[in-house]
């Protein structure tokens, strides 16, 4: 291995740090230096096993010598080149490839920057086709609670977290939602999708009833992960799909996590036998190397909006970095790794073995429900009587003092480690959990 300073931080207070308590990581810093395959490793060299993918986003492990090397190939070849009005082939090349492992029909590839970019963009060009095809009244767009979309202002309104959205007062009018599809009382410790809850699907009929013929999208994850792991029950996105045909309303699917193998195919869609007509991405199309975001469109739905004006610029969107030349190398670079690896089937070959180690957390105390489908899962804790997350933030600081790194939603943890992971990972994973959760059971 080759040796390397690590830069000790002296000054903590600049950085003000995203959805973090600032004042205790001030306080008690935990930092990740150095990471390579399944592991992070601490600036005083300890191991940390990689229980997240970082944010659900390393699906290939970290370091990946391929991805390190097309980003500096390209760097110097083309820092930067704008899309607008111009273009150069790499992003060109990197939206064919997208193509290539998005279902069949969803052709067209709009880049952005990150999953909440992804979300609004899609709502916009679901917004932009109604109007193309004669339907200006469908404004109404309807997300899910408990979904997540990102912090933009579309991604937020049409997502269903509370929390997210109390500092900030208005979000965009013209939105309302779906129920959770998350039924404890019925599917409690369910192994991959849950058999109870298809039929609250059929609340777009309601919401249909209610605002008639405008409602121009759904948007919906096909597995919730952000709040906890929420797996939609059996039938329920068919359902979902069959009313939106119905009643002439696109349907997003949010695959910033399912997508890129998560689930053990590249798409969730796919794995969950249900086509929507827009797909968001982010994350692991990069590997998370560099930022970058897409948006996988129906032709049909690119059409409307392309081919159906006559000259001029057809969609008033996009960003500076769009298709940005090193985004672009290392997605091209992540997905050849997909391939090659078949990292999907990977995850296929080891969600038995992940699914039974999860669900042996089930004894250990607190534990209120254990769900998981393809290489993700949610392990539920009673919470703390008056204090909320309190016990599974205590559980994912332990994890990490012990050298694992979980993520924790209120008092869920959640579980997506890298799409490379061994059984001897697996296992590790589950005792050093399962011996913080028994230590933090009170
Ligand atoms: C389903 C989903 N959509 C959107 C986002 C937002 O992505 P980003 O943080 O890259 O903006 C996330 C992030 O976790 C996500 O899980």
């Amino acid at each position: 291995m080759n040796e390397i300073t690590i830069p000790r931080p002296n000054d903590l207070d600049a950085f003000w740090m995203p959805f973090s308590d600032n004042k205790y990581f001030k306080g008690t810093p935990r930092l990740l230096a150095r990471a390579e395959g399944m592991h992070y490793f601490t600036p005083e060299g300890r191991e940390v096993l990689d229980g997240t993918a970082g944010l659900w986003c390393c699906n290939a492990g970290h370091g990946r010598r391929e991805i390190t090397e097309a980003i500096q190939k390209q760097a110097a070849i083309l820092d930067f080149a704008p899309t607008f009005q111009l273009g150069h082939p790499i992003a060109f090349e990197a939206a064919a490839r997208v193509a290539d492992l998005t279902p069949d029909g969803l052709d067209r590839v709009f880049f952005t920057n990150s999953g909440s970019e992804s979300a609004d963009t899609a709502l916009k060009i679901a917004l932009a086709y109604q109007k193309a095809i004669g339907q200006a009244q469908r404004v109404r767009l309807v997300g899910r609670e408990r979904g997540y979309h990102g912090v933009g202002f579309g991604g937020m309104s049409v997502g269903g977290i509370g929390p997210n959205r109390k500092q900030f007062g208005a979000m965009l009018p013209y939105v309302d939602h779906l129920s959770a599809t998350h039924l404890p009382d019925r599917n409690a410790f369910s192994k991959g999708q849950p058999e109870h809850g298809a039929f609250l699907a059929e609340e777009v009929e309601k919401l249909v009833a209610l605002h008639g013929d405008t409602i121009a999208a759904v948007m919906v994850e096909p597995v919730a992960g952000s709040t906890g792991v929420l797996v939609p029950p059996v039938g329920y996105l068919e359902k979902l799909r069959e009313l939106c045909s119905k009643y002439g309303i696109l349907l997003i699917f949010d695959e910033v996590i399912t997508g890129f193998g998560r689930i053990g195919n590249y798409f969730g869609s796919e794995r969950l036998g249900v086509t929507p007509d827009i797909i968001t991405m982010a994350k692991g199309l990069t590997n998370a190397a560099v930022p970058m975001g897409a948006v996988a469109v129906k032709n049909e739905v690119h059409d409307a909006i392309v081919t159906g004006v006559a000259g001029g610029i057809e969609f008033f969107h996009g960003y500076t970095y769009s298709g940005h030349p090193l985004a672009s190398a290392a997605a091209i670079a992540a997905m050849e790794i997909h391939v090659r690896e078949d990292l999907p089937g990977r995850v296929r070959a080891i969600e038995p073995y992940w699914e039974e180690a999860a669900h042996s957390l089930r004894a250990a105390p607190g534990v209120i429900d254990i769900r998981n489908h393809g290489l993700i899962a949610g392990i539920e804790l009673q919470s703390t009587a008056g204090k909320p997350g309190d016990r599974a933030m205590r559980i994912f600081r332990r994890c990490f003092d012990d050298g694992l790194l979980v993520r924790v939603t209120g008092d869920i943890v959640a579980l997506s480690p890298p799409l490379i992971i061994e059984k001897s990972h697996v296992d590790r994973i589950v005792t050093t959990l399962g011996d913080a959760i028994h230590k933090e059971a009170a």
